[in-house]
């Protein structure tokens, strides 16, 4: 059996990269270790073949911790652990650089000191900033890092421990940054499992500013094939951008949303833009098809139309989040509340 240690699992694309593990390998057993933050949601992990795989609760700033779960013999640690949502990183940074920064840092010692044969770091095209809106502009793997939120700024700052980790000990490093994922499990503070739970409750849909911000969406699973073919195949020491080429403005996202529910478009709500809201993202990835071997096979027109069968499908699984602490947060965030 080859171990893998993955951390933040329990959340949207750590639990869709465990579930694809499992379903697409035999001899791969899993330890999952996750903190259980408000993004984490043990619902998440059901149906899985638990003979191959371990949940621990942990934080990942927990050396003492994440020595004792991480094996001897570990072939690779995969981070996904992280404060992941930038409204939340505007409000109150210091948690981002915990978790994001200090946490990386204390996973690069615990594999420097178990020995792990490879470290993968789970980042974000947002480390590279905001693009104009010419078409003609691209992120690559060589575009400077200019992160714009605390969020981004903490993820680019755990890029640089990675980095440092390679150059400094040789540890066997290697980092994806990857563009707007949507799909399954996906906690609805974000703007397609938002607008999808507001439609489905026939409550105002939020979009910020102007509407015509740009992102580029990847259907979470092929997100998760990338960054297992970056463990498999990948150069040590090299980063890899992840994007599927599907770059929308956020008004033409929400209005397909509402199109699809049979929802009227007068649900829309221009609200307040975000602070530094990033223009637009969009990613060259031909590296990553080339090197790692990856292609995206799921549609953006097939991907949202599973993913909002799914919330249609998975209805108590969003109420449950709905009813907890998410309605004071959507509260404190929009400045109103919940049906
Ligand atoms: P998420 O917020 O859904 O899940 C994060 C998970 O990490 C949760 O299960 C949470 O409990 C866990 N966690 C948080 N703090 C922890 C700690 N201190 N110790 C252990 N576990 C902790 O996030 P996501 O959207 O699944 O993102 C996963 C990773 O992918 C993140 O590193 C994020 O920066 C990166 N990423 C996300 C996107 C996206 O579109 N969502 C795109 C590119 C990269
Ligand atoms: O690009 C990758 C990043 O994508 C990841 O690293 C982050 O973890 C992930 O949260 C995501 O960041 P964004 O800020 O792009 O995602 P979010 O879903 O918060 O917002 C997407 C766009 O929609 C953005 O332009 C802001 C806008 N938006 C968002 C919300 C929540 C709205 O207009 N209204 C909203 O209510």
């Amino acid at each position: 059996m080859t171990k893998i240690f993955v951390t933040g699992g329990a959340g949207f694309i750590g639990s869709a990269f465990i579930h694809q593990v499992l379903a697409e390998t035999e001899d791969v057993e899993i330890i999952n270790f996750d903190a259980l933050t408000y993004a984490g949601n043990p619902e998440n992990l059901k149906y899985l073949d638990a003979t191959r795989h371990r949940f621990v609760k942990g934080d990942i700033c927990d050396k003492e911790a994440v020595l004792q779960s991480l094996p001897d013999d570990c072939e690779a640690i995969f981070n996904f652990a992280a404060e992941s949502h930038v409204d939340r990183s505007i409000s109150s940074a210091s948690e981002f650089v915990t978790t994001n920064v200090l946490g990386t840092q204390v996973l690069l010692d615990c594999a420097r000191a178990k020995n792990a044969r490879r470290f993968v770091q789970i980042s974000t095209d947002e480390v590279m900033g905001s693009l104009p809106e010419s078409d003609d502009a691209f992120f690559t793997e060589d575009s400077p890092l200019r992160p714009n939120s605390p969020y981004s700024a903490s993820k680019a700052a755990a890029e640089h421990f990675v980095r440092a980790a390679r150059e400094t000990f040789g540890l066997d490093t290697v980092i994806t940054r990857c563009g707007n994922n949507y799909g399954a499990r996906q906690f609805p503070e974000k703007l397609i499992p938002l607008m999808i739970s507001n439609a489905m409750h026939d409550e105002p849909l939020p979009v910020y500013g102007d509407g015509k911000n740009v992102r580029d969406w990847i259907y979470v699973e092929d997100h998760a094939r990338a960054v297992w073919l970056a463990y498999k195949n990948g150069k040590a020491g090299e980063i890899y951008n992840v994007g599927a080429r599907n770059e929308r403005k956020n008004i033409e996202v929400v209005k397909a949303i509402l199109d699809a529910l049979n929802k009227p478009h007068s649900l829309i709500k221009y609200v307040t833009d975000r602070p530094g809201h990033d223009r637009r993202y969009a990613i060259e990835a031909s590296k990553t098809e080339r090197e790692l071997n990856w292609n995206p096979s799921v549609s953006w027109e097939e991907g949202l139309q599973k993913t909002i069968d799914w919330y249609r499908e998975n209805q108590d699984w969003v109420n449950n989040i709905r009813n907890g602490a998410y309605r004071e947060y959507y509260q404190k965030m929009y400045g109103a509340s919940l049906k």
